[in-house]
């Protein structure tokens, strides 16, 4: 299957494409983790993209656009992707679209989380993420059996820079102008499924996993 995760900022979208890559062995391709790493490693990608990502703003496209396609190409991306980030413009979109034709691929279903603004906000403040992997938990809905320390590799819990609340609103501003028209773009397209995506995580991945059979199903008649 080749997937993709969009929605605001916080809707969940990380965590069921992480879901995703666990229970169905599909990678996950999160743009936004990505640039955290080489911001973390100082790399020169992540020297030009931390003052984008600090400011909530949107890293060039000729950037994402260049990372996304050399991602597409390892091996393990041969046999399906949940692509989580991107893409957020038009231009990003369309790239895409050049990319995966260039392999003879097509997209099987674009997954749009729906959610309100409010719950928005109570996500991302509660959320702590594990300063090793980017393992995301959230203080309320999805706490650590350790307080501050990550379930999975152990590593301390961090919260992100972006998150604090005059980034959110950026990113949520950038996401209202710019990556509303992919909506459109996929939804006149025919491939697109809502989700509703305020529901507990699993049910959330219920619904996930619904719109994906449906997809697989009407392939396969
Ligand atoms: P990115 O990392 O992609 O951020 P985002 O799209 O804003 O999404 P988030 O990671 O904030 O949220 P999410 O939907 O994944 O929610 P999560 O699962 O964590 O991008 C960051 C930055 O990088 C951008 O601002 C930009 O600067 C740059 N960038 C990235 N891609 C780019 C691109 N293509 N072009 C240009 N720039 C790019 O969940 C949130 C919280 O809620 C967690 O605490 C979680 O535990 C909790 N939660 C999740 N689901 C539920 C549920 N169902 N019920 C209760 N709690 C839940």
């Amino acid at each position: 299957m080749d997937l993709i995760v969009l929605g605001p900022p916080g809707a969940g979208k990380g965590t069921q494409a992480r879901l995703l890559q666990q229970r169905e062995g599909i990678p996950q391709i999160s743009t936004g983790d990505i640039l955290r790493t080489a911001i973390a490693a100082e790399t020169e990608l992540g020297k030009r993209a931390k003052a984008f990502v600090d400011l909530g703003a949107l890293v060039p496209d000729d950037v994402m656009i260049a990372i996304v396609a050399e991602r597409l190409g390892r091996p393990d991306a041969r046999r399906g992707f949940v692509l989580d980030g991107f893409p957020r413009t038009l231009p990003q979109a369309e790239a895409l679209d050049t990319v995966l034709a260039a392999a003879a691929r097509e997209l099987d279903a674009v997954l749009y989380f729906e959610i309100g603004d409010e719950a928005i906000v109570q996500r991302l403040a509660g959320r702590w993420v594990c300063a090793q992997a980017g393992h995301i938990y959230h203080l309320r809905f999805s706490p650590p059996r350790t307080p501050g320390r990550c379930d999975i590799d152990g590593s301390e819990l961090i919260q992100r820079a972006d998150d604090r609340p005059e980034t959110v609103r950026r990113r949520l501003e950038v996401y209202h102008r710019e990556t509303r028209p992919v909506v459109e773009f996929y939804r006149q397209r025919g491939l697109f499924d809502a989700i509703d995506a305020s529901g507990p995580i699993e049910d959330v991945y219920r619904a996930v996993r619904r719109a994906i059979d449906a997809r697989v199903g009407l392939e396969r008649t």
